[in-house]
Order: structure tokens, then sequence, then C-alpha cells
């Protein structure tokens, strides 16, 4: 059988990752295909646990290199008991933020610098990375408009300063300068429909031609 695709959905607060998915696997299963949606942090039951350590409470519970670790645990947990399991069983599989979040919000967004993230990643994944990375690129303010909107009682990222929400976006951005190959910045300003055809645009070619 051969591997499926890792496909991850990357983006600050309220740039649409966690609908969009659910509209690519839809548009993907009527193509046929396997597919499996997915999140981080989260996405097994340990990792799940960890979540809640990460998204609740105050702004200032952990320190940068504290989550990065809390991160980097739960990943290794997620790809090991639901990421690869899924792609050595032919899935495409579609992960709503993956380790270029840490690299955004810890490295960039708290200051850790980008090359403890780097460190971390290769010592708990080697050099398991996505196939294909879009990145929704939306402006901070209206991101931001629409998380607190949508509320819930996940919102202690939403609760830092507007100031971390900017280093995050560019962050985002300059990942996706270094790795051109792997990334592709999508813009998610418009109505649902029209950012899941700019997503569509991107992946089904690159489907087709690893199934062609
Ligand atoms: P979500 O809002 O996309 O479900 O993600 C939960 C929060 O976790 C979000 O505010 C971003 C944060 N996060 C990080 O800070 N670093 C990471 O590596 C990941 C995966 C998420």
């Amino acid at each position: 059988m051969t591997r499926g695709l890792f496909i991850t959905l990357e983006g600050g607060e309220g740039s649409g990752k966690s609908t969009q998915a659910k509209r690519l696997q839809a548009a993907l299963e009527v193509r046929g295909q396997t597919v499996t949606v997915t999140r981080e942090p989260g996405g097994s039951p340990g990792a799940e646990a960890i979540r809640s350590l990460l998204v609740t409470g105050a702004a200032d519970r952990w320190d940068g290199m504290t989550e990065a670790l809390l991160l980097f645990a739960a990943r290794r947990d997620h790809v090991e008991r639901t990421i690869k399991p899924a792609l050595d069983a032919g899935s495409i599989v579609i992960c709503d933020r993956f380790t270029d979040s840490t690299m955004a919000y810890q490295g960039y967004g708290h200051d850790l610098g980008r090359e403890p993230v780097e460190q971390l990643s290769a010592i708990v994944l080697g050099d398991f990375r996505p196939d294909l990375t879009l990145i929704l690129d939306i402006p901070v303010e209206e991101g931001l408009k629409r998380a607190v909107s949508r509320g819930g009682d996940e919102l202690r990222y939403e609760d830092m300063d507007v100031a971390f929400h900017h280093r995050l976006r560019d962050g985002f951005l300059d990942i996706a300068k270094r790795d051109p190959e792997r990334c592709r910045v999508i813009d998610s300003v418009g109505t649902e429909e029209e950012v899941a055809a700019r997503l569509q645009a991107v992946i089904l070619p690159v489907i087709e031609s690893f199934h062609g």
C-alpha cells in the first residue's frame, strides 16, 4: 500500500483552519480519497490531555520553553499513535496545526527563537515532516474578531497582546519564505467558499500528481 499524504493547515487565531479542514475532508472524500482529520495540540488521548494544560488558564501560565516541551510531548504521542498509523494505512492526513505553530507561537511569538524549536523537532520527530503545508493568512485584527466571536473556553492565546499576534503572522510568513517547496500561503480573507476554493486549487493538483 502507498503511504498516504501528510497535509498541515497553519495560521493565526481566527484564520479559519478548522472549518477549512472539514470542507477539505468532504471535497476529498467525494473524490474517493480516505481522509483523516486531526488537530494539535491533541489528536490522541494523551495529547488531548496535554492540550487542556495549554489552552486554558492565565496567559502567563507557562513560559515559551515550557510550552514548547509540552507541545512536543503531545506531538510525539500524536505522531506515533494517530498520524503515522493513518499514513501507513494509505490515508490522507489533514492536521490542523503542527510544528510550524510551535515555531510561530513559541519561537517567534514568545521569542524563544528558531533554534530550540528546530532542535526539539530533530530530537522528537527526526526527519518526519508534512508533505504540504497551507498557511492561512489573515490580518491580525480581523482574525482576532473572528476568534473572539467564536467564543468557548479555550481563549488563553486570544488573550495575548496584539503585538504577540503580529509576531505570529510575520513568523508564519517567514516560515513560508524559508521553505517554499513545502509551504503555500493562502489568503484567508473572504467567504468560507472562496477560501475553500483557493485551498483546493493548491491541494488537488498535488494529490493528483502523488497518486498519478
Ligand atoms: P487552535 O485554536 O488552533 O485549536 O489551537 C490552540 C492554541 O494552541 C492556539 O491558540 C495556538 C496554540 N498552539 C501553540 O501555541 N503552539 C503549537 O505548537 C500549537 C500546535 C498550538
